[in-house]
């Protein structure tokens, strides 16, 4: 008998969530209750929201080392390619809504500023991964994808050091609107820490043993014996 596939909410809950901005931000803006500076709010939004996707792009594994849930890392690529479109769209409102398009002077503009070529080397460093999402590339390139999907990483510090530097404030003295960005920092960093080998090893040794405890605590129980004396003081598997 074929087994029944259980239902995507998952995949569902991801979709739902990527085109959810778009809607609120439209909503917003068809209400008027965006700030004065309209393209610059939806500009900052549409960034902000990139920088969200990358992050739980990133976060895809370490949720997986923590929870063993295996349907997190089947919702890796949407992830990313939902903080890709997103990037787009930032870009497009600078290009086309802040300036018309104008080539000369948007190339001008970012090379006279700083939190600019950051924002462009981020973009640079998403493009091939977004290219190459698709199952073709994957098939094809085999351990070169992998390799070159570590560009994720980068890609993910220098897009929040953009953020970081179009805030007005010091980034080295945290004042201003700089502790989004620098929270975002931190927590970019621990997602990188946790794959560090030994420390990934640890996380998932750590968490078998203790469902293997909580396991055996609910069958004592059930089983009407003491439940605190029927868990072992060391799991040796
Ligand atoms: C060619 C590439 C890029 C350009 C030209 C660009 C342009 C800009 C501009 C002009 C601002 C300032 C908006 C304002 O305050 O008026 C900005 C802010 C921002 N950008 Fe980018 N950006 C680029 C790439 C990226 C990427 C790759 C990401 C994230 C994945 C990103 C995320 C953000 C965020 C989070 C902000 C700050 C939003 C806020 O103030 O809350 N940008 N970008």
């Amino acid at each position: 008998m074929q087994r029944k596939r259980p239902f995507p909410w998952l995949r569902i809950a991801v979709h739902i969530l990527g085109w959810l901005p778009l809607v609120i931000i439209f909503y917003l803006y068809t209400r008027n209750a965006l700030t004065i500076n309209p393209i610059q709010d939806i500009e900052q939004r549409l960034g902000r929201i990139a920088i969200y996707w990358l992050v739980g792009a990133l976060a895809v594994t370490p949720l997986h080392i923590l929870t063993g849930w295996r349907d997190l890392p089947l919702r890796r690529r949407a992830t990313g390619l939902y903080a890709f479109m997103y990037t787009c769209l930032h870009i497009l409102v600078f290009m086309g809504l802040d300036y018309g398009f104008v080539f000369s002077q948007i190339f001008s503009l970012i090379l006279g500023k700083v939190y600019l070529w950051v924002g462009a080397l981020a973009f640079l460093l998403l493009l091939p991964l977004a290219a190459t999402s698709f199952d073709y590339f994957i098939r094809k390139m085999g351990r070169d994808w992998k390799r070159l999907h570590w560009l994720v990483y980068p890609a993910a510090l220098v897009a929040v050091l953009h953020y970081a530097l179009a805030q007005k404030g010091d980034i080295f003295t945290l004042r201003g609107h700089i502790v989004a960005p620098f929270l975002w920092l931190l927590l970019t960093i621990l997602l990188l820490v946790m794959r560090i080998p030994p420390l990934r090893r640890w996380i998932i040794r750590t968490r078998r043993q203790t469902v293997e405890r909580i396991r055996r605590f609910s069958a004592s129980r059930k089983a009407g014996g003491d439940g605190e004396r029927a868990i072992p003081t060391k799991i040796t598997k």
